[in-house]
């Protein structure tokens, strides 16, 4: 294990069981529509790319970045667009990909900005869900598992762009980011 991890959270192989059972329900819950998946960068990338294997239907993928003002563990309510998707939504059956909701305050911007744009349905599918901590009127259709209040990293989710690539979920170490 990384030496700045306290304890990990979410194994590989509990990661691969809550991609293969999300995306299982996506397959039958999209079966006929014309599906759009948008990966939220960076943080989405490792879970989009599990889960988006057991989308068993013909979809297209695209990502949108948003940046957020704010200290590094924590999100401020002002956001602005980085990279926009590249499709045209309309006709489209939008499904949101996100790694955490924790406040809501960043995925409530972007679920906002793309209602304006003739798609189908918007729907959201979070990896994981701190709802203890959610400030925004959002809500995800589909969570992979529920978090503790905890800085978590890992399989996407960073600290200062580090951690990324760990291959589970861990909790940091508080001493890693507090002085
Ligand atoms: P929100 O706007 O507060 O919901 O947070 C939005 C973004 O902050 C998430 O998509 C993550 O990229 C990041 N974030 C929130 N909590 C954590 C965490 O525990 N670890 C790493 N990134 C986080
Ligand atoms: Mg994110």
């Amino acid at each position: 294990m990384n030496k700045d991890i306290e304890r990990i959270l979410v194994t590989e192989e509990e990661l691969h069981a809550i991609s293969k059972k999300l995306g299982e329900k996506i397959t039958r819950d999209f079966a006929g529509k014309k599906l759009l998946v948008i990966g939220v960068l960076k943080g989405s990338i490792y879970f989009l790319t599990d889960l988006s294997r057991y989308i068993d239907l013909p979809c297209h993928i695209d990502f949108i970045q948003a940046s957020s003002y704010g200290d590094s563990t924590e999100s401020s309510g002002v956001i602005t667009i980085t990279k926009d998707v590249d499709k045209d939504l309309s006709g489209f059956d939008v499904l949101l990909v996100e790694d955490i909701l924790d406040t809501g305050n960043t995925l409530k911007y972007i679920h906002d900005m793309l209602s304006t744009r003739n798609a189908e349905s918007i729907s959201v599918v979070t990896l994981l869900d701190k709802p203890s901590r959610r400030k925004a009127n959002i809500k995800a259709d589909y969570v992979g598992v529920d978090v503790p209040n905890e800085f978590v990293v890992g399989y996407g989710l960073d600290f200062n762009q580090y951690y990324r690539n760990l291959p589970y979920i861990g909790v940091l170490k508080r001493s890693v980011y507090e002085d």
